[in-house]
């Protein structure tokens, strides 16, 4: 097919922008496939790290390929003492994203390589990133706190290690498991924003660690990854379920945005958000009920009955952040944590970006003047 130069599609809606075998989407019966894998199926039986490799190589992996894979991802989480000093020395008034896409950048600046042709530098530079970033995330919130530096667990994976690193003690299964879902859900997603962004990233042959900073930055927004956070910010502003009416009525008026709601491929309920909303229901019941989860019930039932038949329905971001605040996560790193899942969708996606590459240069709609005439400065 070729688009006309004069044809310009907002937000490129529907533009295809590369072949891709990671991952799969029917927005209109809500399915999400990860390399075949349904993801209701990867959320009952499998689990972060193999959800990586699966995501990463193109099949599950064998007992022997996943325990190797686990047991490098946890020797590379010890960060260079250089680093773990750039990182204390962010200013704690920041946001985890922006320290996060610094991070990464300065972590690229102690292992980047001259070229990732040969499968173990790529393999290297793919573990190195999927492990440190929890590690420097964690350390920032230890940092801002005014606690010291916070040495991962070798004998944790990556959920129950971060929620270790951050709060100090170890989860149940439970918050584990619900944190360790939450990250297989969030892993990968099409040619999202920042997938995108990854990968226009990635044609340039930038390195890894340069993909995941710069797709991190494209993640921050309130639009994309950032909704998470303004989710509980909502509910908060509700208050409490009785309020939804007429919070709904006055957000409505003033053609808001109600924050976890809509999606630009699903016109159904995002599938993601219905694996973590039973999810959801087990942690409250077990762990007790918040404010903020008998709000949010009530919001998507009243945003269900006015704009359900507009196809506007909760996604992936709804249900996130409730449950993230109920695992003691605070509320600004609930998209880091998208991130800590999602830079193994990027990594997938650099390395399919590279197998056969085309650097990314669109066009455009030229909609300036011609023939402009340069007054002189003194004369303007
Ligand atoms: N609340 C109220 N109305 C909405 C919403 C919403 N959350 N989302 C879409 N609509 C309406 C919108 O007003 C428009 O109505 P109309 O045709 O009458 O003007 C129609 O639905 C289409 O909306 P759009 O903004 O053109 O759709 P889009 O595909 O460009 O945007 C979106 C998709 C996700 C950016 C948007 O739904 C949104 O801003 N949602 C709130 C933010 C959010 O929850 N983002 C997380 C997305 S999921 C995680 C991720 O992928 O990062």
């Amino acid at each position: 097919m070729t688009v006309q130069e004069t044809t310009l599609v907002p937000g490129l809606a529907g533009i295809p922008a590369a072949e891709s075998a990671v991952s799969y989407i029917d927005g209109q019966v809500g399915i999400l496939e990860y390399r075949g894998h349904r993801i209701e199926t990867l959320a009952e039986h499998s689990n972060f790290e193999e959800t990586c490799w699966l995501l990463l190589y193109g099949s599950l992996p064998s007992k022997s390929e996943l325990d190797g894979f686990r047991a490098r991802l946890r020797e590379h989480r010890d960060l260079p003492e250089r680093l773990i000093n750039v990182i204390r020395a962010l200013p704690g008034v920041g946001h985890p994203m922006d320290a996060l896409q610094a991070s990464l950048a300065a972590l690229g600046m102690f292992h980047r390589k001259e070229d990732y042709s040969s499968r173990e530098e790529c393999d290297e530079a793919i573990v190195r990133i999927i492990a440190a970033v929890p590690v420097m995330i964690a350390n920032f919130e230890n940092f801002r706190a005014g606690r010291d530096y916070v040495q991962p667990d070798p004998k944790l994976d990556t959920a129950a290690n971060f929620l270790w690193m951050i709060n100090g003690t170890v989860a149940d299964e439970l918050i584990t498991r619900v944190l360790d879902v939450a990250l297989i859900l969030h892993a990968d997603h099409t040619m999202n924003a920042s997938t995108f962004a990854a990968r226009v990233v990635a044609s340039t042959e930038a390195d890894p660690f340069t993909v995941c900073s710069s797709a991190v930055g494209a993640l921050t927004g309130p639009l994309h990854g950032g909704a998470n956070e303004r989710v509980l910010d909502q509910l908060k502003a509700i208050g409490a379920a009785e309020n939804v009416p007429a919070w709904l009525d006055a957000t409505l008026a003033a053609k808001s945005k109600i924050m976890g709601f809509g999606h630009r491929v699903y016109t159904t309920k995002d599938p993601r958000a219905t694996i973590l909303q039973d999810l959801a229901r087990d942690l409250f019941e077990t762990h007790g009920m918040t404010p903020a989860y008998e709000t949010a019930l009530a919001l998507e039932a009243e945003v269900l009955q006015r704009l359900g038949s507009k196809g506007i329905y909760p996604n992936v971001d709804y249900f996130s952040g409730m449950v993230y605040a109920k695992l003691g996560i605070p509320t600004d790193l609930f998209t880091p944590v998208f991130a800590m899942s999602r830079v193994a969708g990027y990594l997938a996606h650099w390395r399919e970006q590279m197998t056969d590459n085309r650097i990314f240069r669109p066009t455009q709609v030229f909609v300036g003047s011609h023939d402009a005439a340069y007054t002189p400065l003194e004369l303007r």
